[in-house]
């Protein structure tokens, strides 16, 4: 069975790919901070889809936490997701420094680490997949949390190109997935007040984690859900950047 460690699998986007992975017969490697959420997930994943799944109680903001999920990445796997995440409440100077560092490192430092720790070994099967969650933020300018996830999307890209110089990389693949608004846990836990975002603009989760999973497999280098967003992706080629970055680091930026 091939297996997939998934960071951040507890909630939203993280869970989606979890139900999906395991539905598509992959076993799992469950990361997120919270010990007994995660063995309830592990729970009822192995008890729907018969699959293996596997804890790993790991805080990506700590050195420990990176510690862990390096070697267990370094013990083989077939799929990385490094999806964990969050947003800092507030605008740039209202957040505390400590809080913007940590999302560095959960967003950034995490993704390049596992990333380095996990292809090694996928070069030397000729086989793997890593999907970096990126968002629509890194098109916009949206603080750190837009820089951090415009980094996810060029490291990505980076990683990729270089694996094409690779004799024997061409069954391995690295994909940045840009969602928008997804419904999730993660507007609530950053305090955002999302009120004024229109319908149209809000994704499933299951079907960000579906349209994803396609997408690697065709090769498509940056995954973006949703025709709406595929198109608001394109338009913001044909508009002013002065006009989209305007919007882009307002929207669902009110603080409760
Ligand atoms: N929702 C959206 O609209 C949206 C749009 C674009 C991109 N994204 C991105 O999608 C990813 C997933 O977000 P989501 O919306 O699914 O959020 P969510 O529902 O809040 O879930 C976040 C998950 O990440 C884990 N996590 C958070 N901080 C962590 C840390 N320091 N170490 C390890 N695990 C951690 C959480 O579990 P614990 O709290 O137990 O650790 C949880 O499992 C993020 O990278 C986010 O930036 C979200």
């Amino acid at each position: 069975m091939p297996t997939a460690l998934i960071t951040g699998a507890t909630a939203g986007i993280g869970a989606a790919f979890a139900r999906r992975l395991a539905s598509d017969g992959f076993d799992l490697v469950l990361l997120a901070r919270d010990k007994v959420r995660l063995e309830n997930t592990a729970r009822e994943l192995h008890e729907t889809y018969a699959v293996r799944t596997e804890v790993l109680v790991a805080d990506l903001a700590t050195d420990e936490g990176l510690a862990a999920a390096e070697d267990r990445c370094r013990a083989g796997l077939d799929l990385l997701v490094n999806n964990a995440g969050f947003g800092n409440k507030g605008l740039w100077l209202d957040v505390p420094l400590a809080d913007e560092l940590a999302l560095l490192r959960v967003h950034c430092e995490a993704v390049l680490r596992l990333t380095h720790a996990v292809l090694p070994g996928m070069l030397e099967r000729g086989r793997g997949g890593v999907i970096n969650v990126s968002s629509m933020s890194a098109y916009a300018v949206r603080g750190t949390y837009g820089a951090g996830k415009a980094w996810v999307i060029k490291f990505s890209q980076g990683v990729q190109h270089d694996l094409a110089r690779r004799p024997g990389a061409d069954r391995v693949r690295v994909m940045a997935l840009a969602p928008g608004f997804v419904r999730t846990e993660f507007h609530e836990r950053a305090g955002m007040d999302t009120s004024g975002i229109p319908d149209f603009l809000w994704l499933d989760a299951d079907e960000v984690a579906a349209t994803a999973l396609r997408d690697l497999r065709r090769g498509v280098p940056v995954s973006i859900p949703g025709a709406q967003y595929k198109a608001l992706a394109g338009l913001s080629r044909l508009v002013p950047a002065r006009v989209t970055e305007r919007i882009g680091s307002r929207t669902g930026r009110s603080y409760d």
